[in-house]
């Protein structure tokens, strides 16, 4: 989804497998249609908050606009939450801002710049948890 259906591109993250990164997934039945990742990694915004890293958040195509990614981060930030983590933050690509405004994300002024990755707008979106 992330990378144009292309099967030759790498899913990996060097920080997969640490013990302190969580992957949550949504599955109907079998498929898996909504995932993301979270990593330990200070924010570039609170910097005084224990803070995760959102990356890789997407949805199924067939199954966007069902609310599914909204029910993945509802469950993400309460489970994240009840670990002490205090913020959460993301890179998030310009063409989904508007779905973290939706989910209570704010934007951080000043931050618009072009993922090294993809090459594509991206913009801080960062959400402190505890707060509504
Ligand atoms: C962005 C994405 C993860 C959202 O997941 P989703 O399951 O489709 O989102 P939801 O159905 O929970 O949408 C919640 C709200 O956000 C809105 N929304 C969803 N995607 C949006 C987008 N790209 N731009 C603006 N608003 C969006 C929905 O319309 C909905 O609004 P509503 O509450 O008024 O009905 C998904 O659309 C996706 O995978 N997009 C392509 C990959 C991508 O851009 N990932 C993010 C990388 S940072």
């Amino acid at each position: 989804m992330l990378r144009g259906n292309d099967p030759a591109s790498s899913v990996d993250d060097p920080r997969d497998n640490e013990p302190s990164s969580h992957h949550f997934a949504g599955f109907i039945g079998d498929r898996l249609v909504v995932s993301a990742s979270f990593f330990l990694a200070p924010a570039p915004v609170n910097l005084e908050l224990t803070s995760y890293q959102l990356r890789y958040m997407a949805a199924d195509p067939e199954a966007q606009g069902r609310g599914y990614g909204t029910q993945l981060l509802r469950h993400a930030e309460r489970e994240l939450s009840s670990q002490n983590v205090e913020q959460l933050w993301a890179n998030a690509r310009d063409s989904a801002l508007g779905f973290y405004e939706r989910v209570g994300w704010s934007i951080l002024d000043g931050s618009e710049h072009l993922s090294a990755e993809t090459k594509l707008p991206h913009t801080v979106v960062f959400k402190i948890l505890g707060e509504n």
